[in-house]
């Protein structure tokens, strides 16, 4: 285990340098991150870990962060309170109910009520106590369901969604419009990231609510453990996803949030799919797991593919560094870190 503890910290630092190269040309940018004073909300999540690191790698050194037990952002007066006492600069806005296609269908009004609630609660509180510079994190499931493939920017509200997340995207469109609406009545800098499919260090494994990626990840783990000659997939296997590094992503939130003109919103992903069946063979291949698998084609496929046009994105200077297989390999040794230390996160 201190060979993996070693590495990781090794692959991380280079990562970084990749990531984050020193930039001494601060005077392009309108906000230092350096300096300001900023608030990461939901810090503990996957995109908030991710963040906070990249924030850390930056030297940013006025960092605020509260835990759920100290600031429920559910709750206005809370926020409000927080927002006047600490007037942060910069808020990124990673906090959120999030789950995959199980949970979204299964709890569409905890999803659609506390997603709103804290976007709203949020985004006016910051406005009302002086806040520069807002990047609200929505996703690309805000596009309509059968929207032209690779999804852009440009198909926001052309179509009906798909049914299973209708609550979760409603609220994130929601976010993103009202991002828009304070920017355009107010000035303010308030605006959104759309990310496609993420993965990496902090995920979610809950049998249950976790998305496609981690939920392989774990099944194959435990079939080679468990010596399983089968492991059972969902579905045909035949849709195309896309999934992009958590710090990529990491990454392109501060690269964003550092543009003095940035779009009102904007995909991140990786612009390259592939289908579930692929993946479902690279995960096994990295945790090593040698059995057949087998598809179980009576479950729902959903969408056949979702790809994402990330020109607008790389047209302002980013672009994914970290190749899937790459990303992957060092996601299972942080995943046999979490599992090894009982700190798997099951939400
Ligand atoms: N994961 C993906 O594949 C993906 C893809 C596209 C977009 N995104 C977007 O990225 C953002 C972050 O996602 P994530 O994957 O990092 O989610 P996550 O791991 O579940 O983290 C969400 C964070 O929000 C916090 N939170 C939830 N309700 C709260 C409340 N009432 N008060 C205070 N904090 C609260 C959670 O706090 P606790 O730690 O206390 O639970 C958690 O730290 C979301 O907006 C999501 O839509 C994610």
């Amino acid at each position: 285990m201190q060979i993996f503890v070693f590495e990781i910290s090794w692959q991380c630092d280079k990562l970084f340098q990749v990531l984050y190269p020193p930039h001494d040309d601060l005077d392009h940018f309108e906000m230092n991150l350096q300096t300001a004073k900023i608030f990461v909300a939901g810090h503990r999540g996957m995109v908030g870990q991710a963040i906070v690191r990249g924030l850390r790698q930056l030297g940013a050194q006025q960092l605020l962060v509260r835990e759920r037990g100290e600031l429920d952002l559910l709750r206005q007066t809370e926020v409000e309170r927080f927002f006047e006492l600490e007037r942060p600069e910069v808020v990124l806005f990673a906090a959120a109910r999030v789950g995959g296609i199980y949970a979204n269908d299964t709890y569409p009004a905890d999803f659609i009520y506390e997603n709103l609630q804290m976007a709203a609660n949020a985004i006016h509180a910051a406005f009302r106590f002086g806040t520069q510079r807002f990047l609200f994190l929505g996703s690309t499931c805000i596009y309509p369901r059968n929207a032209p493939q690779p999804m852009s920017e440009e198909c926001l509200l052309s179509g009906p969604l798909e049914p299973t997340n209708e609550a979760y995207a409603l609220a994130k469109i929601a976010g993103l419009k009202l991002c828009q609406s304070y920017r355009r009545q107010h000035g303010v800098l308030f605006h959104s990231a759309m990310p496609t499919n993420l993965y990496g260090p902090g995920d979610n494994y809950h049998p249950e609510n976790s998305h496609v990626l981690p939920a392989l990840l774990r099944r194959f783990h435990e079939a080679r453990l468990g010596g399983a000659k089968q492991v059972a997939i969902w579905g045909s296997g035949t849709p195309r996803r896309e999934f992009l590094h958590v710090d990529d992503l990491a990454a392109g939130v501060l690269h964003l949030v550092e543009l003095a003109d940035p779009p009102d919103w904007v995909n991140v992903g990786t612009g390259v799919d592939l289908s579930i069946a692929e993946l479902a063979k690279l995960v096994a291949r990295t945790v090593g797991y040698e059995g057949e698998i087998v598809y179980d084609r009576t479950k729902p496929d959903g969408t056949p593919v979702k790809r994402t046009d990330i020109s607008k994105i790389t047209a302002t200077g980013w672009w994914p560094r970290i190749s899937l297989e790459e990303g992957l390999r060092a996601t299972y040794i942080d995943f046999l870190k979490d599992r090894a230390g009982k700190k798997l996160r099951e939400v």
